[in-house]
């Protein structure tokens, strides 16, 4: 059995990590593939993958994810880039120990380590893109760097959508979209669509400017009829306190019965409360997990575009589309939404039949045969040097 070695920079449940984790643990189950995670440094999401019975460790020699952002600056990035291939070289040696044969790593910044830990350990490594390769959302250095590095260094790449696959120059080798599953739970019971009045909106996702919060709340300002709750569920991980700060000031001053629950392990029992779910990403939204999430639990979803909603709704039939940073065309989509609960629950219907192609299981499937063509590939290609397989049960 091919043995695969998940690798991430930060242990901070945000969107990547929390894909991430479905997916290991759905590998694990399945028992096609031997899995293992290492992160580079401690976070919730340690305990909640050792939780799911995956072989999780956490790299000696720290790395804090926050110390090296894409605002950093030149020296700055350079001072995080060599740590990272220091790292790199340390996994290289972790990899080796676990019996590993393929590396996968889950962002930009693991696939810096990993490229040095693929060369030690002499194993191919496969590229988890969650976010667009492009300059908006990195700069154009970092973007033109990273390109070039995936091009170096990975086998394979497994994009979270195609919408991401198309910021990557992927040449000849192996890609594959692997869409974000949902775990599906019991279908928990929940309230009808309420009247226009009783409305509840909510956003799920890290409070950050890209995500477009505060496009949300003008948005909401203008509509015919206000909602009775607007939910904004969602921590700051990454230095984003300020703009909380600003989406504080932003709900009072337009007067908004907005709540701030903070990071939510389990949004769930919100969806089932929500009647309608609103992404706002002002940037392309790579995937949108959130998206599925919200069609899944019986919502009315309205989500932004260009980016990976488009792959998942079908625009008036299991829910609607706005051009991301749009705010009139927001108003208006909420508008008619709010205006007519019937209309609603008809999309909501349809969402929740649509959630159903998003099966973190089918995903899993997928994944592990491709990881497992990788690997093929890899011994084919006779690599002198094979590292010595430990023995799996
Ligand atoms: C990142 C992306 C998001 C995606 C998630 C899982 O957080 O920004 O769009 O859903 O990764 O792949």
């Amino acid at each position: 059995m091919n043995r695969a070695l998940f690798l991430a920079h930060t242990a901070a449940p945000s969107g990547a990590e929390l894909a991430t984790l479905r997916l290991v643990s759905a590998l694990r189950d399945q028992g096609r593939l031997g899995v293992a995670m290492v992160y580079t440094e401690d976070g919730p999401m340690v305990e909640r993958m050792r939780a799911r019975g995956v072989e999780t460790r956490v790299l000696r020699g720290r790395f804090e994810s926050r110390a090296m952002t894409i605002d950093s600056g030149p020296l700055g990035l350079v001072a995080g880039f060599l740590r990272l291939l220091r790292l790199g070289w340390s996994l290289g040696a972790t990899a080796k120990e676990l019996g590993t044969n393929i590396l996968v790593a889950e962002s930009s910044k693991a696939l810096v380590m990993g490229a040095v830990a693929a060369r030690r350990a002499r194993v191919p490594l496969v590229w988890q893109v969650h976010d667009r390769i492009s300059a908006d959302y990195f700069g154009r250095l970092p973007t033109l760097v990273l390109r070039l590095l995936g091009r170096l260094c990975s086998r394979g790449y497994l994009a979270n959508s195609r919408t991401t696959l198309s910021t990557l120059p992927i040449g000849r080798t192996p890609a594959l979209v692997a869409y974000p599953g949902v775990e599906f739970g019991t279908e928990a019971p929940r309230p009808d669509q309420r009247p226009p009045a009783d409305t509840v909106v909510a956003v799920v996702g890290r409070l950050s400017p890209w995500k477009g919060q505060d496009v949300l709340l003008r948005a909401l300002a203008a509509t015919k009829v206000r909602p009775h709750q607007v939910f904004l569920i969602g921590g700051t991980f990454f230095d984003e306190e300020p703009y909380r700060a600003e989406l504080e000031r932003l709900a009072g001053e337009l007067g908004l019965p907005v709540t701030f629950t903070g990071h939510v392990e389990d949004p769930a029992a919100y969806l089932r409360d929500t009647d309608i779910l609103v992404h706002s990403s002002v940037l392309p939204e790579p995937f949108g997990q959130v998206v599925v999430e919200g069609m899944h639990a019986g919502c009315a979803v309205i989500a932004s575009v260009p980016g990976g909603p488009a792959e998942i709704i079908d625009p008036g039939v299991d829910g609607l589309l706005v051009d991301g940073g749009d705010e009139h065309q927001l108003t208006t989509a909420l508008d008619t939404l709010i205006g007519d609960p019937a209309l609603r629950a008809r999309l909501a219907m349809a969402a929740r039949l649509r959630a159903k192609d998003f099966d973190i299981t089918e995903t899993a499937h997928t994944v592990a045969a491709f990881l497992d063509d990788i690997a093929q590939r890899n011994d084919a290609a006779g690599t002198p040097h094979a590292p010595e397989r430990a023995p799996h049960g």
